[in-house]
Formats: C-alpha cells, structure tokens, sequence
C-alpha cells in the first residue's frame, strides 16, 4: 500500500511542477492570433458555457415583454452602438476589429440568434463570455436595454419592422 501511495504522491507532484514551470517560462501563447493551444479547450469552454447558461437563463415570462416594434427599434439603435463593431450590420462589411479576435466573433449578418431563447440571449448579453472578447454589459446597461436588444435580436433580421431595418443597414462607421 506504502509504495502505491508513494507512488501517486509523485505523480501529483511531478504535475504540479510541471504546471507551475508551463506558467513561469510562459510555455504557451498568448498571442491572439495563435491557434488554441490545449486540445480539447474549445470543446471544454462551450461545454462550460452552456451549462451556465441552462442554470442561470431567466425563464418565461421575460421582463418587458411581449416584443413590439417600439422595443425592436431600441434594440437595434443600443446595439449599433453596442455590438455591431464586432457581429456586424448589414450596412457594414466585418470590422477589423471583428476579424482580429481570438475566438471568432459570430456575425449575425450571416447567423441570427433568432432561434436562441430570449432568456439565453439575455444571460448572454449581461453576462459576456469570460476570456473572449465578448464583454459583459452588466454595469454599462440597464436591465431594460438589454431586454430591448434582446427583443431585437429575436425578431431576425430579415423580419425587422421599417424603422428598426433602416437603423440596422447603417454603417457602424468602420
Ligand atoms: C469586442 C467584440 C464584441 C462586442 C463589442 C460584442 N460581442 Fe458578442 N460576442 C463576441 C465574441 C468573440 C463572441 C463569441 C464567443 C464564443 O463563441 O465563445 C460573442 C458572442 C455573442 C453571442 C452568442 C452568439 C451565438 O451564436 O451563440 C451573442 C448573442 C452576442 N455575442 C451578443 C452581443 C451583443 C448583443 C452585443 C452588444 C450589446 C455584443 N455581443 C457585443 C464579441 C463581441
């Protein structure tokens, strides 16, 4: 039995150090146009992520609600200045800004969300995605203008009312 525990004792210790000197030496990039350097890490993420999401998603009914078109219109002018400098408009092509992160920003002129639940958007948008560059806008907007963007999003953007499809093809200035 001695032997044995002896045995793991080392192994845990032998990883330990080896993790500690990965970090000291910076034996991994950092760059952010190098390629994910743990095999697994993208599946571990969004495994990390949904999870979270099914916990924590505000369920039906959602605040604010239902959708009408005055809460569409708010939507799409909080996120032209929000969020279009990274997923797009239709009156913009992909900023730099959008092609240089780490992790690929989804550009929701090709893929909407609008099959996404309101309360998965919503935990999206306050919370942000830690360690991309997806931000949380907890702090930055009220509960009220992340339900509009939220709405907004839903709606699909080849289904938006007049007033919110003409914000949406303006040009987020990039
Ligand atoms: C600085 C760039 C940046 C900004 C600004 C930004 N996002 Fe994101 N967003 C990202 C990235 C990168 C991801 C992908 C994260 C991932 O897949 O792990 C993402 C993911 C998302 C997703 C999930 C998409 C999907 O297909 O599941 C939603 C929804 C979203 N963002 C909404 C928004 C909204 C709404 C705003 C503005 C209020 C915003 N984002 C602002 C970079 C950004």
């Amino acid at each position: 039995m001695r032997p044995f525990l002896l045995g793991v004792l080392s192994v845990i210790v032998v990883l330990a150090v080896g993790g500690f000197a990965v970090v000291w030496f910076g034996w991994f990039p950092a760059a952010a146009d190098a390629p994910p350097p743990f095999p697994g890490e993208k599946w571990a993420a969004n495994r990390v992520v949904k999870e979270n999401i099914a916990r924590e998603e505000p369920q039906p009914p959602y605040p604010f609600g239902p959708s009408t078109d005055a809460l569409v219109l708010a939507g799409a002018k909080l996120y032209m200045t929000n969020c279009s400098v990274c997923h797009g408009s239709a009156g913009s092509k992909e900023s730099n800004v959008a092609k240089g992160q780490y992790v690929p920003t989804p550009q929701f002129t090709k893929h909407g969300v609008d099959d996404d639940p309101e309360g998965e958007t919503y935990w999206k948008i306050e919370h942000g995605y830690r360690m991309t560059g997806m931000p949380s806008f907890k702090g930055s907007l009220s509960e009220e203008q992340i339900w509009q963007i939220t709405y907004f999003l839903k709606r699909g953007m080849s289904n938006l009312p007049p007033a919110a499809d003409a914000v949406w093809h303006q040009t987020h200035g990039d």
